[in-house]
């Protein structure tokens, strides 16, 4: 039987399938089992670790227990309508099993003729959403329909909102009109997203906030005590299996060595990796070198060029950030009282918390940081020297 394209085999990007997970088992299943129990989760964390990966894999899951769930990226929308719309969209999917239920329900209610892809015992749970003329009371009965469905459907319902602070950016008071609509519904588990780790604390931490304690902190990035959550162990395994199965051997030293370049950093070990697999597929070799790793490694870095010059732009808006982050990428001492172009002292501590803030730079002791992933670091070294070619 044709099988279809199997896919990369090492996927860099979007969210990567359960068999390229790897080391998050043990939170696939404490985040299953506690969503399962109803508990509100709040997953923050640095962009490219591996968030979406994890929630669509615990999702996946839910819905083989027999859960309706709904996954939303709240980037994806340009208004609260939009939001309730692509919730009830992603609902009814879970609910049917198919696309399509919801552009049905609206061909339905005006006037068209639908294509078959919703049953009519689901048609009046969207119907005040799709017939609502004003927006944000489209937005409360989006906001309704989880609760709608698990006593209709008799099922425990799971929603997941990914990058969840940009569903601020929608409108007035959204926060405020999800806490009131959220608050009592039974059967229903909230997932909330995102990789702005600070407005997040905020926003579920600060008394007085919509959403104060209205969801529990699920530790991702430091989960079992690792780096970036995921034991290094699990890495070997997975790129020993890979690898084989292309008839590639790797030692563990050369593991180790990747690992160190990358951190562990999911996403740039991910990358290392697609490059060295490609390269050595291309010249025919079987064995895993260190020379190798090392081209693999440069090949990596120019595809990260991109991601990592979003990042290093986004500091130029704030003054002092990318001074101060030149500083910790070349292990300097932070207060270097050299010349007049120095960064004044009391904005060195304000930038180092912001980069912190950001997720990029780490603390390692006493007035010591550095950056959280190694790659970025190079780059940033790289940057000043102009040996990153400008695009
Ligand atoms: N556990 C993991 N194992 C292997 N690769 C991973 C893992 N987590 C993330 N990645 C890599 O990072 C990329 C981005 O993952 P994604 O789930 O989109 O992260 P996030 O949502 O945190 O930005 C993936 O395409 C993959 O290459
Ligand atoms: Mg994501």
């Amino acid at each position: 039987m044709y099988a279809g394209f199997v896919g990369p085999h090492f996927p860099v990007g979007g969210p990567v399938p359960a068999d390229d997970l790897v080391g998050r088992e043990p939170y696939l299943r404490s985040t299953a089992a506690r969503l399962g129990d109803g508990e509100h989760l709040l997953i923050a964390g640095p962009r490219r670790i591996g968030k979406t990966s994890v929630i669509l894999e615990v999702l996946r899951r839910l819905r083989r227990r027999g859960a309706v769930t709904a996954y939303v990226d709240c980037l994806g929308a340009t208004d609260v309508r939009g939001l309730a719309e692509r919730l009830a969209s992603s609902l009814l999917a879970s609910l049917e099993g198919k696309e399509g239920a919801f552009e049905d329900a609206r061909a339905i209610a005006s006037g068209l003729r639908p294509s078959g892809r919703i049953r009519y015992e689901h048609l009046d749970l969207v119907m005040p959403i799709v017939r609502e003329a004003a927006a944000q009371r489209a937005f409360e009965a989006g906001l309704d329909l989880p609760r709608a469905i698990a006593q209709r459907a008799g099922k425990p319902v799971v929603v997941a909102l990914d990058e969840f602070q940009a569903a601020g950016r929608l409108g007035p008071r959204v926060f405020d009109v999800m806490r009131s609509r959220f608050q009592a519904q039974r059967g229903v588990a909230y997932a909330f997203l995102g990789s702005e780790e600070g407005i997040l604390e905020e926003l579920f931490g600060e008394k007085g906030r919509p959403l104060y304690r209205f969801a529990v902190a699920h530790d991702l990035a430091e989960a079992g005590g690792h780096r970036f959550g995921i034991d290094p162990a699990d890495w070997h395994a997975y790129l020993v299996r890979k690898l084989k199965q292309k008839r590639i051997a790797i030692a563990e030293t050369e593991v180790d060595r990747i690992l160190d370049a990358t951190g562990g950093h999911p996403q740039d070990t991910m990358q290392l990796c697609a490059a060295l697999y490609h390269f050595m597929r291309d010249e025919g070799l079987r064995a895993v070198t260190a020379e190798i790793v090392g081209i693999a490694y440069e090949v990596a870095l120019r595809e990260l060029d991109r991601p990592f010059a979003l990042h290093w732009a986004d500091l130029g808006g704030q003054k002092w950030l990318q001074a101060v982050a030149k500083r910790v990428a070349r292990g300097e001492p932070l207060y270097a009282a050299r010349s007049d172009t120095d960064v004044p002292r009391a904005e060195v501590l304000r930038a180092v918390n912001a980069l912190r803030g950001r997720g990029l730079v780490v603390r390692t002791g006493r007035g010591s940081y550095e950056f959280l992933e190694p790659m970025f670091a190079e780059y940033v070294r790289r940057l000043d020297a102009g040996i990153v070619p400008s695009r």
